[in-house]
């Protein structure tokens, strides 16, 4: 069962298991495009306007394995794939290769471990993933997705994982892709973070957030926090060399205590700035005092880390 394009190759068929929010549009997504699709939710209801427009209705998840060599998955977590699959076996026949489960779901690196074996266990391939836009993004030439696995099982996938957006093979280990997504996701949050309250604190003098956005992010973000400077100071964390010489970790220590202090005498919550504040003074105590800011990596980095050292 294969779509033909006007002038290009036949799409493959592909299963789309999950029909939330962000499933509902991979599945549109591929029907857009002319994959053959099967679609499966546990609520299926959900599927009537994709049936509508001519995607298969599998009355299972075995039905939806059997009509496609990739089955991408995109249900709430790990927990929520096994309960979908059950204890559902891949379909065996002479000369008929594995069915590839692409996992889209989030969760941590060791949940994506152990769902390589669950798979293997079953008789499927497995590949994991992450999605890294927003549902209105997907299939856009920037929409990145992270894979992780062995590397065959992203390569034989790449026709379907294409049309979803731009996919990035991490490596080998299952592990990745959740490790990568959750470490963007945290300096995503880090940052909003910084900007939220920040707005707060210009807020108590009733600044408009509108218009301190105009100097935070319309000077002070690109100039002082340049996605240039931050490369640079990757290459420091590689080296583990922070020299203190244009400002030390203490003088920075000074200016975090300074937002807790302020935060308090305008009524803002103190608790963000005194948790940097605990992790600066943290790093001080091991002996960073007199480094750069970044010397704070020292005291993030898991024990054994083999990166910087
Ligand atoms: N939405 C986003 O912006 C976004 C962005 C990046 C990544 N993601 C990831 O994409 C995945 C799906 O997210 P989402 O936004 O679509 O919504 P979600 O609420 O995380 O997941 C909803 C889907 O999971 C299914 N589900 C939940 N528990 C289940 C269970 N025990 N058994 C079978 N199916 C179960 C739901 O089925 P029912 O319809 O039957 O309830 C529905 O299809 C998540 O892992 C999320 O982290 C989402």
């Amino acid at each position: 069962m294969t779509s033909l394009q006007p002038n290009s190759a036949p799409l493959p068929p592909v299963a789309v298991v999950g029909l939330g929010p962000m499933g509902l549009v991979l599945a549109e997504t591929y029907l857009r495009a002319g994959h053959p699709l099967t679609v499966w939710n546990r609520t299926a209801a959900r599927a009537d306007d994709l049936v509508a427009r001519g995607a298969h209705r599998a009355g299972s998840v075995a039905e939806a394995v059997a009509a496609a060599g990739v089955v991408v998955v995109c249900t709430k977590d790990y927990e929520s794939l096994y309960d979908a699959f059950g204890d559902l076996k891949a379909p065996e026949a002479p000369g008929r290769a594995r069915p590839l489960v692409v996992n889209l779901n989030s969760g941590t690196p060791e949940e994506a471990r152990t769902a390589t074996t669950w798979a293997d266990e079953r008789g499927f391939d497995y590949l994991d993933g992450a999605i890294m836009v927003p549902p209105p993004l997907v299939g856009s030439p920037g929409a990145v997705f992270l894979y992780s696995g062995p590397r065959e099982h992203f390569d034989s996938a790449r026709p379907v994982l294409e049309t979803l957006g731009d996919p990035r093979y991490l490596g080998p280990d299952t592990g990745l892709a959740v490790l990568y997504n959750t470490a963007l996701l945290e300096m995503m949050y880090a940052q909003m973070n910084g900007w939220l309250h920040a707005a707060a604190l210009v807020g108590s003098a009733g600044v408009p957030a509108a218009d301190f956005a105009e100097l935070a992010l319309g000077w002070f973000a690109p100039a002082v926090l340049a996605p240039e400077g931050l490369r640079e100071g990757a290459d420091e964390l590689d080296r583990g060399e922070y020299p203190g010489d244009l400002g030390t970790l203490r003088m920075n220590l000074t200016a975090i205590d300074h937002i807790v202090r302020t935060s308090r005498e305008v009524g803002v919550p103190d608790d963000q700035p005194r948790l940097m504040r605990e992790i600066a003074e943290r790093a001080v105590a091991a002996g960073y005092g007199d480094l750069n800011y970044l010397s704070v990596f020292e005291t993030f980095r898991a024990a054994g880390s083999a990166v910087g050292r």
